[in-house]
């Protein structure tokens, strides 16, 4: 890690990198007033024709040696990913094999952006469409997966023919610069894929919304600023993705697997300490199997070993600073105060400043303000519920719309009730959904806009419609 870190940090920078397991400082790194963010992105603009100019196949290889660097040096980048985000280590492991994914998807993917023709409507006419680059783009990108955000984002611009600048979270700028760092080291030209840390992020967010050479913005982070650069991106009218929060139900029902519904419900909450967008948020539980499936999950929860990220066995990391703990700590205590019972966890932890126990709550109810907000910690709360119409007015019963996931062994059940909830993903006895195959994203308030699959690449292409006419037999 060592190397890396010398190679992208700057002693002089003004950005401190905080380490959230001990507060201390791991490293500074440069950043990037509005007006230096102006230059690159003209840079990048002018960078863009001839990559998009080259085959898709040739932007395939270089987007394929960034692969294999990044794979190479996967333990450096997870360790420095989990001393700056505080993410278990087996997890940082896992991010960084998630986010090489969706380079090496892309870069495959990158080939396979068809057009068609379109059967005329008038004999001396011909039809079709061709897809062709969006052009330049920005991203703002997350603290919760300081890797994986950016490849599910430079990976499809790159291989579309754009170029990219991107804002990574001002807690996690390593783990981006350490990215741009192997770009550059694959041979992609360094103008198109700029990470730009700063000091000013509203300042650097209005400018990607202002830039007249900007064509695209994909955001990924919370609701509240989804809509401020939603409305700040209508000046120009730029394409966007936004993939902001949401508020997961998980839904036991009574014929369900307890031990499976028990498995998928500690990988579907507590990974990343409860940090993901994706993560379980409210808990669903049918009245036949509610004390069986709290029995267990109590007992399995209370297991999971709360340690500094660094340390191998680590399951529960730091939450990223005080605020996030400050809040799983409130909302907690809001519902306790309103007649919920933990019965594991429910406290800080004396590991250190920002951990939380794993908490499983229960007599929750859909209208305590748990049960509302996304909590991004590792707490449980757990609703009974007596009827499937029931369960899916709860589960309905958000502005969010992002995953939610459910355990049946009924067939007919499964495909109802996949089908009445109204999120963007839905898991059907799994807790995990997240891979570069598949689109990720939301509806409602939980965004706009799909990341990862054959969808991800179109999000980085306008779809162009000729018409070719004179054509006379
Ligand atoms: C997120 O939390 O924003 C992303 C989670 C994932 O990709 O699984």
């Amino acid at each position: 890690m060592q190397d890396i870190l010398e190679r992208i940090s700057d002693p002089e920078g003004s950005l401190a990198v905080l380490d959230p397991a001990t507060g201390k400082t791991i490293a500074h790194v440069r950043t990037y007033a509005k007006g230096e963010v102006a230059g690159i992105i003209r840079q990048a603009d002018e960078a863009r024709g001839e990559w998009a100019a080259r085959t898709a196949k040739e932007r395939a290889n270089l987007l394929r040696a960034w692969f294999n660097l990044i794979t190479e040096r996967k333990e450096a980048l997870a360790q420095l990913m989990t001393a700056e985000c505080g993410k278990p280590i087996a997890e940082a492991r896992g991010e960084i094999a998630y986010g090489a994914a969706f380079v090496e998807w892309f870069a495959e993917e990158g080939k396979r952006a068809y057009g068609e023709t379109i059967p005329t409507f008038a004999s001396g006419k011909r039809l079709l469409t061709i897809k062709q680059p969006v052009g330049t783009c920005a991203a703002i990108t997350p603290w919760n997966f300081p890797m994986a955000m950016i490849t599910r984002k430079v990976g499809p611009a790159l291989a579309a023919g754009c170029a990219i600048v991107v804002k990574p979270a001002e807690a996690t700028p390593l783990s981006a610069l350490a990215l741009e760092h192997l770009a550059r080291e694959a041979g992609i030209p360094a103008a198109l894929f700029r990470v730009v840390p700063t000091n000013d992020p509203a300042d650097v967010g209005r400018l990607f919304c202002s830039d007249p050479l900007i064509r695209k913005l994909s955001f990924t982070g919370s609701t509240a600023v989804g809509k401020i650069l939603m409305e700040q991106a209508a000046q120009n009218v730029i394409k966007l993705s936004l993939e902001l929060g949401g508020n997961a139900p998980f839904i036991v029902f009574d014929d369900a697997d307890v031990d499976q519904a028990v498995e998928g419900a500690l990988a579907s909450k507590y990974r990343n300490s409860g940090q993901t967008c994706v993560c379980a948020n409210r808990f669903l539980v049918q009245a036949g199997i509610h004390d069986a499936f709290v029995e267990r999950l109590t007992k399995r929860v209370a297991e999971l070993k709360v340690a500094p990220g660094v340390e191998e066995d680590s399951k529960i990391g730091p939450l990223i600073n005080a605020s996030g703990l400050g809040k799983a700590e409130s909302l907690v205590r809001s519902a306790l105060d309103a007649g919920a019972v933990a019965r594991t966890g429910g406290a800080r932890s004396p590991v250190g400043d920002n951990f939380y126990q794993p908490t499983v709550l229960t007599g929750v109810t859909a209208d305590m303000e748990i049960a509302a907000a996304e909590i991004f910690g590792p707490v449980a709360p757990v609703i009974r519920f007596e009827t499937e119409e029931e369960a899916i007015r709860v589960a309905n019963g958000t502005p969010y719309g992002l995953a939610a996931y459910f355990y049946s062994r009924d067939l007919a059940r499964a495909w109802r009730v996949m089908e009445a909830l109204e999120f963007g993903m839905v898991a059907v006895n799994d807790g995990i959904l997240s891979t570069e195959v598949a689109p990720f994203g939301g509806i409602k308030q939980s965004g706009l806009g799909r990341e990862g699959s054959r969808h991800g690449l179109d999000e980085y292409l306008e779809l162009k419609y000729c018409l070719i006419g004179g054509i006379d037999r």
